[in-house]
Parts: structure tokens; C-alpha cells; sequence
């Protein structure tokens, strides 16, 4: 039998990524990045000049663009390793993380044929169980018997200075919050009204609100749940 799935859902912004490294760390489990992998099509697209709107030419260019993704291991604890991504031969780590590709993502992920290749992949990946799986819809479409789901929340203003914050760490131009602020809430806004399953919280997923909390906090409390449960 498969060894136990953690889902972590929850809208843009909310610390998913660095939560559910640290979680997968801790529980010494694999992690992927199932975002990443929506990014990757989305960037492929972008760079072979195709108007992302455009459904039957994505699905046509989503035919030759190989998605690879490697999670290093951790440098310290706390400090989780990086996921690096590939198209076919091309590195696109940092890129997938640009301005452009992430107001571009979510028409890109709302397509019926873009979700049905990328749900496979992903299923595939959690064939064995051992994994936490970070996305949109994984609790509620991927691994909807996922042992604990986790559907991880921060107000729009939290996500905002948060994101602020991050652009400052990494050396990037300034935003003011008011146009982080909207730019979050209109990914939210396409993520969560698309026919082809939807952000939304799984019936049986445990929301966790993370404003005024730490990191360490968040991923406290997922472990002692995972630990409750197994
Ligand atoms: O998690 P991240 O913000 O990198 O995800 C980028 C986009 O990919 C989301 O805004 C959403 O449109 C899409 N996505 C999705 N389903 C997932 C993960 C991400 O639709 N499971």
C-alpha cells in the first residue's frame, strides 16, 4: 500500500511553498511543487509566442514541452532546498517566477487539456504516496483520498506585505502593496471561478488562517496534525 499524501491548497500568496517544503523536510517525505509545474507551460508558451488565450495552440505546444522539476535537499534546517525546473533542455527556475509569466498563469491553468496532462503527471508523481503536493486542487481533484489536507490561508493584506517583503529579499523593483494587493486578488478571482476544478477548500481539509503566525508555527501545526492522524 501507498505510503500517506499531504495536500496543501490555498490561494496565491498564503506561504504554501515554503510551509510545505519545511512540512515535507520534517516528516521526511518528497515534495512537488505542482504551481511550478503550471508555470513551466505557462513560460513555454510565452516564449513560443503564442497568445496563452489561445486553447488550441497551447494544447498543440503542450505536446512537446517536457516538464522536469528536482527539489534539492535542504541546507540547514529551516532553510528548505530549492526546486529547480526544466522544459525540455532549458533551466527555467528563475523564470517561471517573473512578473509576466504570473499574471499569465492562470488562463493558462484554467484550460480543460492543460489540467488533464498536468493532473496525470502529478498523479503519477504520488503513485507511491510519500509526498506533500502543494497546489490549487490537490485535495480536492489530485489525491482527493490524501490522508491529511491542509488548506492554508492569510488575509489579501498579510499576502500583500508578505509578497512585498519577498521582492525586497530578492533584490527585485518595488510594488506597492495597493497593486499586490490587486494583482493577488485577480489571480484568486480566475483561480477560483474556472469550470475545470476550481481553488476551493476540500470539505474535509483543515483551513488554517496563518495572519500574525511564523513560518515555524504553520509548519508546527501541520506536523502535530499529521502526527494526530498517523
Ligand atoms: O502556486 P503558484 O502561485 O506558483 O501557482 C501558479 C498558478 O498555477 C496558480 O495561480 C493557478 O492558476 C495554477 N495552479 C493550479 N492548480 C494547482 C497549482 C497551481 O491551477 N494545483
Amino acid at each position: 500500500s501507498r505510503q500517506p499524501i499531504v495536500a496543501i491548497d490555498g490561494p496565491a500568496g498564503a506561504g504554501k511553498s515554503t510551509v510545505a517544503r519545511l512540512v515535507a523536510d520534517r516528516l521526511g517525505l518528497m515534495y512537488l511543487d505542482t504551481g511550478a509545474m503550471y508555470r513551466a507551460v505557462t513560460w513555454h508558451v510565452l516564449t513560443q509566442e503564442i497568445d496563452p488565450a489561445d486553447e488550441v495552440a497551447v494544447a498543440e505546444a503542450l505536446a512537446n514541452c517536457q516538464i522536469r522539476l528536482a527539489t534539492e535537499p535542504a541546507t540547514a534546517p529551516g532553510e528548505p532546498g530549492l526546486t529547480r525546473v526544466w522544459v525540455n533542455e532549458a533551466e527555467i527556475t528563475q523564470a517561471i517566477r517573473t512578473a509576466e509569466v504570473t499574471a499569465q498563469v492562470s488562463t493558462i491553468a484554467a484550460q480543460p487539456t492543460v489540467r488533464k496532462v498536468l493532473l496525470k503527471q502529478q498523479q503519477e508523481y504520488g503513485t507511491q504516496g510519500g509526498v506533500v503536493m502543494e497546489g490549487r486542487d490537490i485535495g480536492t481533484h489530485v489525491f482527493p483520498a490524501a490522508e491529511l489536507k491542509v488548506f492554508l490561508t492569510a488575509s489579501v493584506e498579510e499576502r500583500a506585505r508578505r509578497r512585498q517583503r519577498d521582492l525586497l529579499a530578492q533584490n527585485q523593483p518595488p510594488v506597492s502593496i495597493e497593486a499586490l494587493e490587486e494583482a493577488i486578488d485577480e489571480r484568486d478571482r480566475k483561480d477560483s471561478t474556472r469550470r475545470v476544478a476550481p481553488l476551493q477548500k476540500a470539505e474535509d481539509a483543515i483551513e488554517l488562517l496563518t495572519d500574525g503566525l511564523s513560518i515555524e508555527e504553520v509548519v508546527e501545526r501541520i506536523v502535530a496534525l499529521f502526527e494526530d492522524r498517523l
